[in-house]
C-alpha cells in the first residue's frame, strides 16, 4: 500500500513537472547575482566567449557592472543585488527557457539608460520581437522596469534582449538588471462586464520588493499584450501598479496614466448598434505624492467624457459612468489622461491619474 502511494506521489510529481514548466519570477541567474570568473573579464569588459556569463548566451561588447562602478562622473546604480549587465553597441544576451506552447508569457526586466540619449532595446521571442525606446523619465534612479509579452510557439523560448544601438563609444548603451517571467492567463468577457481584464487583475509580473510598478510600452498589439486584452496606443508608456506598493481603486491591480496625451490605453468591445450602453470606471491617484487638478478622459466610440480630479497625492478613487448608444458592432475604449504631472518630492518622475475597474454593461431599459 505504501508503496503504491509512493508509486503514485512519484508519478504525480513527474507530471507536475511536465506541466508546469516555469513558476512565476526570475529567469535562470535573471539577476546576474552569478558572474564571470576573474579570468573571463578585462576590468568590466566579458571577455571570456559566450558562456562566461552563467546561465546566459553573449555576443558583442558586454560588461559586468558591479553596484557602484563609476563611468566618468556617473555612479553606476545596480536595482536589485549587486551585479548588472550593460549592453553595448550590438551587443545581446541570451537564454533558453522552458515554456508550454500556446501559452502567453510576459517578461519583466529593468533596464536603464547610460549616455545616450535615445537608446532602445530588442527584445525577441522568435519570431516576434519588440523595439523597446529606453526614455527613463519615470522613475528618479534612472531604472525602469519594463514589460514584454509573447506567445510560445514551441516548449523552448529562446529570449534574446539585443541593443541594436551604434554609438560612437562602444561603452555606451542599456544596463540590464533583474528579468523575470510570468505566465499569463488572457481572461474572458464576462456576464457582468463587455471588457476584458477591465480591473487590470492580468498583466506582467511585478517585482515584489521594488515600489516602481512596471512599464508597458507603447505600440502593442492587443493579441500580444503583456496588459491582457489592453493596447498602449501612442507615443509613451504606461505605469502598471500593484497594491502593495501603491493605492489602486479595487483589486489589487490598476494603470497609472504617466504620460499626459501621449499614452493612452485602449480595447475594442462587440457592441449592438442602436443599444444603449455604460462605461463605468474609476479614476484616482497612486498615493505617489502625484497632486495637482488632473483630468482623465474616457472615449466610447466617438462620445468621450472628461472626469476632473483633485489628487492630493495621498490615494483616493471617484467612480464616473458614460452612457452611449452603440453606432457600430465594434466600440473602442480608451482613457488618457489631459495633463501631465510631475510627482511634487520628485520633478524628475512623470506620474498621473489611476484608472481602474473598467466595465462596460448593456442597458436593458435605456
Ligand atoms: C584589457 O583592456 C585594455 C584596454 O582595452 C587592453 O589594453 C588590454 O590589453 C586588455 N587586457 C587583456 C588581458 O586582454
Ligand atoms: C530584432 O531582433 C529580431 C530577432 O533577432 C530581428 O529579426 C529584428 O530584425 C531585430 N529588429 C531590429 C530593429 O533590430
Ligand atoms: C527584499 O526586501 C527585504 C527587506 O527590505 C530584504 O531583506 C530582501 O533581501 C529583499 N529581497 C530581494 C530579492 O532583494
Amino acid at each position: 500500500m505504501k508503496a503504491t502511494l509512493m508509486l503514485l506521489s512519484v508519478l504525480l510529481c513527474a507530471t507536475f513537472h511536465l506541466s508546469f514548466s516555469f513558476i512565476d519570477g526570475l529567469v535562470a541567474n535573471g539577476n546576474f547575482e552569478l558572474g564571470p570568473k576573474p579570468w573571463a573579464l578585462n576590468g568590466s569588459v566579458v571577455t571570456g566567449g559566450s558562456h562566461a556569463i552563467p546561465e546566459w548566451e553573449i555576443s558583442g561588447f558586454v560588461e559586468y557592472i558591479k553596484s557602484g562602478q563609476k563611468q566618468g562622473d556617473m555612479l553606476l546604480v545596480v536595482p536589485e543585488g549587486a551585479f548588472a549587465v550593460r549592453l553595448g553597441n550590438e551587443a545581446s544576451i541570451k537564454q533558453r527557457i522552458n515554456v508550454i506552447k500556446g501559452m502567453y508569457y510576459s517578461i519583466t526586466l529593468m533596464v536603464a539608460r547610460t549616455c545616450a540619449q535615445e537608446e532602445r532595446l530588442n527584445i525577441s521571442i522568435a519570431p516576434d520581437f519588440g523595439v523597446i525606446p529606453i526614455q527613463t523619465l519615470y522613475t528618479s534612479s534612472g531604472w525602469d522596469p519594463i514589460a514584454y509579452s509573447f506567445k510560445a510557439e514551441s516548449n523552448v523560448a529562446e529570449l534574446v534582449i539585443h541593443n541594436p544601438g551604434v554609438e560612437e563609444d562602444p561603452a555606451c548603451g542599456p544596463l540590464i538588471d533583474s528579468v523575470a517571467l510570468r505566465t499569463l492567463y488572457p481572461p474572458r468577457p464576462t456576464n457582468k462586464n463587455i471588457l476584458k481584464n477591465g480591473g487590470f487583475e492580468e498583466g506582467p509580473y511585478v517585482f515584489p520588493n521594488t515600489s516602481w510598478g512596471v512599464l508597458i510600452p507603447p505600440n502593442i498589439e492587443d493579441s500580444h499584450s503583456p496588459l491582457p486584452a489592453w493596447m498602449v496606443e501612442s507615443l509613451k508608456a504606461v505605469r502598471y501598479i500593484d497594491s502593495a506598493h501603491f493605492s489602486v481603486p479595487q483589486g489589487t491591480r490598476a494603470v497609472e496614466l504617466v504620460a499626459g496625451k501621449e499614452s493612452a490605453i485602449a480595447q475594442v468591445a462587440r457592441t449592438v448598434p442602436g443599444k444603449t450602453y455604460v462605461l463605468s470606471f474609476a479614476v484616482g491617484d497612486a498615493s505617489n505624492s502625484c497632486e495637482g487638478s488632473m483630468i482623465v478622459e474616457a472615449y466610447a466610440g466617438k462620445d468621450t467624457l472628461k472626469v476632473p480630479y483633485e489628487s492630493k497625492g495621498k490615494g483616493g478613487f471617484k467612480r464616473a459612468a458614460l452612457k452611449f448608444v452603440a453606432v457600430s458592432p465594434r466600440t473602442r475604449v480608451m482613457f488618457l489622461s489631459t495633463f501631465y504631472t510631475m510627482r511634487s518630492d520628485d520633478f524628475s518622475s512623470l506620474c498621473g491619474p489611476v484608472v481602474d475597474d473598467v466595465k462596460l454593461l448593456s442597458l436593458r431599459r435605456p
